[in-house]
């Protein structure tokens, strides 16, 4: 039977399997409507991938298939808690890989099945955008830069189900574009970590990197560009020197980080603008995805809120990534609403969370974009 609005406090099991991280959470949510993350079990798969340069989807939900019942007890004996404690159970639904995505609602309608619990199929990117108000409470509308290794979006963020897409990537997500650089100067992935750690030494200006779309209004973005400008100013310092010096290395690094971060400050100072037309009683600009880890990027996003006048939020890192505690929320949000679904929930590789919008092109190295 489905249950109408659910009244708090309430109590979740997610679970969370759309690209390489299998992880099941529990959290509540207090009468006073704050969330308190009971347990975030959260299993990754890197060594099962670290020889292909990338995820694999085949390898990557054999894995999510033999895991997921060990991360599910795990954040249950975390808890203390039985599944005849829970109230229902959120499990993303989509985008992402789909085999990944098929085991983790196969799992969740089996538990459901078999304790009676409701089911609620979350969409990955609603986790995501919605964890600040896990984490800071915020209210909406607020505005969010998911950035990562698969996501590039600004979306206002209205309502529980409600997005409004201001624009994305048009082709790769910047992870993806840190990971592409790392690769081509043969340093270790993940890329992000590795190219700031270098980038710290070098000369951002040796190379001139490009900055892609800002000659063009709005806040679509575009970073395989820069790939192919790395690769070609990498060869040319390889052609001089007949080999990559440390230091070609640093500035290369340098170089590429500053054009990234250039580019995502002038489209978040865009994208804050048309935010702010609608007069937010409470403007906050928030970030999330692992790229926000980076510390240019972070400082320079800062510095623009602080300029501006907008707060900012930015969740700490483990529930940046991907995670169950946010598929968790997601699913608390969307019962207060009364949004449960049943046994016909289907796993789906593609799922926009602006419906009014064409949908972005492209798919990230880990998952989709849209
Ligand atoms: O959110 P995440 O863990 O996974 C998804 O992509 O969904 O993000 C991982 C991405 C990788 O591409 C990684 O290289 C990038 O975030 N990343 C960074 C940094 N730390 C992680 N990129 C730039 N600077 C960093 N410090
Ligand atoms: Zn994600």
């Amino acid at each position: 039977m489905q249950p109408s609005e659910s009244r708090l406090p309430i109590t979740l099991l997610g679970i969370e399997s759309s690209c390489d991280d299998t992880s099941a959470a529990v959290v509540r949510c207090a009468s006073s409507g704050r969330g308190e993350i009971l347990s975030n079990i959260v299993a990754g798969q890197n060594d099962l991938h670290a020889a292909f340069g990338g995820v694999v989807p085949e390898i990557a939900a054999r894995a999510h298939a033999e895991k997921l019942d060990i991360v599910v007890e795990a954040a249950l004996r975390a808890t203390g808690l039985r599944l005849a404690d829970l109230d229902a159970i959120a499990v993303t639904a989509g985008p992402g890989l789909i085999g990944g995505v098929l085991s983790g609602v196969m799992c969740a309608k089996g538990l459901a099945l078999g304790s009676g619990l409701p089911l609620i199929g979350v969409n990955h990117l609603a986790g995501h955008a919605l964890t600040p108000r896990l984490t800071d409470g915020l209210a909406f509308p607020y505005l969010m830069l998911l950035v990562s290794g698969g996501h590039c979006q600004f979306l206002i963020v209205e309502a529980p189900d409600r997005f409004h897409r201001l624009g994305g990537t048009i082709d790769d997500a910047p992870g993806e574009a840190f990971d592409k650089t790392a690769k081509l100067l043969a340093l270790p992935q993940p890329g992000g970590p590795q190219v700031e750690r270098l980038a710290a030494r070098g000369d951002a200006d040796r190379f001139a990197f490009p900055r892609p779309l800002l000659d063009r209004p709005g806040c679509d973005m575009s970073f395989s560009g820069l790939k192919t400008a790395l690769l070609r100013a990498r060869d040319g310092c390889i052609a001089v020197a007949g080999g990559l010096r440390e230091g070609d290395r640093a500035d290369l690094c340098a170089g590429f980080q500053a054009a990234v971060a250039d580019v995502l400050a002038e489209k978040a100072r865009r994208a804050i603008g048309i935010y702010m037309e609608s007069g937010p009683p409470l403007p906050v600009f928030a970030v999330a995805g692992g790229v926000a880890a980076n510390r240019l990027i972070r400082a320079r996003l800062q510095a623009l809120c602080d300029r501006v006048g907008v707060g900012f939020a930015a969740p700490p890192l483990a529930l940046c990534t991907d995670n169950a505690a946010m598929i968790a929320w997601a699913g608390i949000e969307k019962a207060r609403l009364g949004q449960y679904d049943d046994m016909t929930l289907a796993a789906r590789p593609r799922w926009p969370l602006d419906t009014r919008q064409a949908a972005m092109l492209g798919s990230g190295r880990k998952g989709a974009k849209a």
